[in-house]
């Protein structure tokens, strides 16, 4: 028995160093250590020996097991940490791998459009007004000269919320707004960007889109400054070889009123599909303020004059860029947008 204890020992040193991983060596415990294992096995024949014996044995068994559970823990920690430095050098890191690219968000091209007139417009000294875009009756229509039953609101179908309130159709009521405010204080000088809406859907309108309005009040103002302010700003938009034509319009809140169309971006004038072979884009209306908007609103049209005008971005956005469906604007595909 003896013997066979140190034969058991021997083996189990040998498969011990053998064992390359912490399975096998879990392998290694169960076939020696285990309940059914083979040192268990040399104890059950313990029966047949001598009293004086028996305990020699034994100790001797205990101490062959002890001995071996040792070793195994010695073994098993040098697996491991054998197998943490190899997991490190295989996953060191290799500084000369080319980095992965940061993908940069854009601006959308509304927002460009909508930050380059107001950049335009500041650097000719207007200041920026805002008004709600639930907007009642009054601002909306009737301080505009455009009183209940006015066929011209027809051009705006609208959104109503109430009887009296409803989703502003253009920007212009920021004109009623910041004469009320500053009456009769002038100059006034301001622009006024945002969302408007009306009941429109198809390739050239959405229901949902943005003006900016812009408007002067002060002693003496005429149609040439109206001219001059509108020429700089499109001359500062699209080129300074740009030309501005304008052409006789009726808006209930000017007189008189003007379309101001630009010379075609793309043909230079020549006529092309974009202008229809006219030579000429429409881009904005415009007029002198009319008399009762002014007064109205607290002015005096004895006092002083006005003008104003109102933009559509979209409109602008679409022609810089030659976009000729106003929806790739809303629909946020990234491979649309990402080409500005
Ligand atoms: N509010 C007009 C519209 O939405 C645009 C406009 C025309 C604004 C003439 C003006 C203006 O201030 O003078 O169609």
């Amino acid at each position: 028995m003896r013997d066979q204890l140190a034969k058991i020992k021997e083996e189990a040193v040998a498969a011990l160093e053998a064992a390359r991983d912490l399975e096998q060596l879990n392998e290694v415990r169960v076939k020696f250590l285990g309940k059914k294992g083979l040192l268990t096995g040399v104890l059950r024949g313990m029966g047949g020996l001598s009293a004086e014996e028996r305990p020699v044995i034994g100790q001797l068994a205990n101490e062959v097991r002890a001995y071996l559970e040792e070793q195994l823990e010695t073994r098993q920690e040098s697996l491991k940490s054998a197998g943490k430095e190899s997991r490190l050098l295989v996953e060191t890191i290799d500084v000369t791998l080319p980095g992965q690219p940061v993908v940069l968000g854009k601006m959308h091209p509304l927002t460009t459009v909508l930050e380059e007139i107001k950049d335009i417009f500041m650097g000719l000294g207007f200041t920026i007004e805002e008004g709600p875009e639930v907007e009642t009756d009054y601002y909306n229509f009737e301080a505009l000269n455009l009183p209940k039953d006015h066929p011209a609101r027809d051009m705006q179908d609208s959104f109503y919320i109430t009887a009296e309130t409803l989703l502003r159709t253009h920007t212009s009521p920021v004109q009623p707004r910041t004469m009320e405010r500053l009456a009769p204080r002038v100059p006034v000088k301001a622009i006024a960007p945002g969302k408007v809406y009306r009941r429109d859907d198809d390739a050239t309108h959405s229901p949902m889109f943005h003006q900016v309005e812009g408007f002067i009040i002060d002693k003496g103002i005429t149609f040439a400054d109206l001219k001059g302010v509108l020429l700089t700003f499109v001359q500062q938009m699209f080129g300074a070889d740009r030309e501005i034509r304008l052409r006789p319009s009726f808006f209930p809140f000017t007189e008189p009123s003007a379309e101001v169309d630009v010379s075609c971006i793309m043909c230079n004038g020549a006529g092309c599909r974009v202008c229809s072979q006219t030579g000429w884009l429409e881009i904005l209306g415009s007029g002198m303020m009319h008399p009762r908007v002014l007064e109205m609103s607290g002015y005096d049209p004895k006092e002083v004059t006005g003008f104003a005008f109102g933009m559509g971005v979209e409109r602008i956005a679409m022609l810089k860029y030659g976009i000729d469906d106003l929806r790739l604007l809303f629909e946020n595909d990234l491979r649309f947008l990402a080409q500005f």
